[in-house]
């Protein structure tokens, strides 16, 4: 089998598996990286929510080979390590993973890790095009949640947007 190579969280990775293989079935398992969750399997809950290179993507969608050794994946688990020191909180973690504690905005939990790594990126892209995030771009943020914490997770982007 094909030897395939990225950059998950921070360290470059190799895997022997096929290439048509989809990346989230590479991230949980054979690299134990289970943060991104597997709900649908055709990018549409997007429960398995994670940034390429600094943006939102479905790894469920993603064949491996699609993946090149410079791409950098970055998984719930390596979120921490995106933030400075300083933007840290109390728990140390990216200041979106604490709003999201502040509110306490998981029931079931299943969906949160997407919806933290969605947010994020949201952020981000608001940030890149010199703005604040808008309700058309929370209304644009696609993940189910089956436990509708919606109201939380809103909440929590907008003070997570504050600390970024
Ligand atoms: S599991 Fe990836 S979008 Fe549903
Ligand atoms: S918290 Fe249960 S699916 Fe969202």
């Amino acid at each position: 089998m094909p030897e395939q190579s990225f950059i998950l969280n921070g360290e470059k990775v190799t895997v022997d598996v096929a290439d048509d293989v989809r990346l989230l079935w590479v991230l949980r398992d054979l690299l134990g990286v289970t943060g991104p969750k597997y709900g649908c399997g055709i990018n549409v809950c997007k429960a398995c929510t994670s940034h390429i290179n600094g943006k939102a993507f479905n790894p469920c969608s993603v064949p491996v080979s699609r993946i090149g050794e410079d791409d950098e994946v970055t998984t719930i688990e390596g979120l921490p390590d995106t933030a400075s020191q300083g933007q840290r909180g109390a728990n140390g973690l990216h200041p979106m993973q604490e709003a999201w504690l502040e509110r306490d905005v998981a029931q079931c939990g299943y969906c949160q890790p997407g919806q933290i790594m969605a947010a994020v990126a949201v952020v981000r892209r608001a940030r890149d095009e010199g703005r604040q995030v808008t309700d058309e771009d929370l209304d644009g943020i696609r993940n189910i949640c089956r436990c509708g914490t919606y109201t939380r997770i809103r909440e929590a982007i907008r003070a997570g947007e504050q600390a970024m």
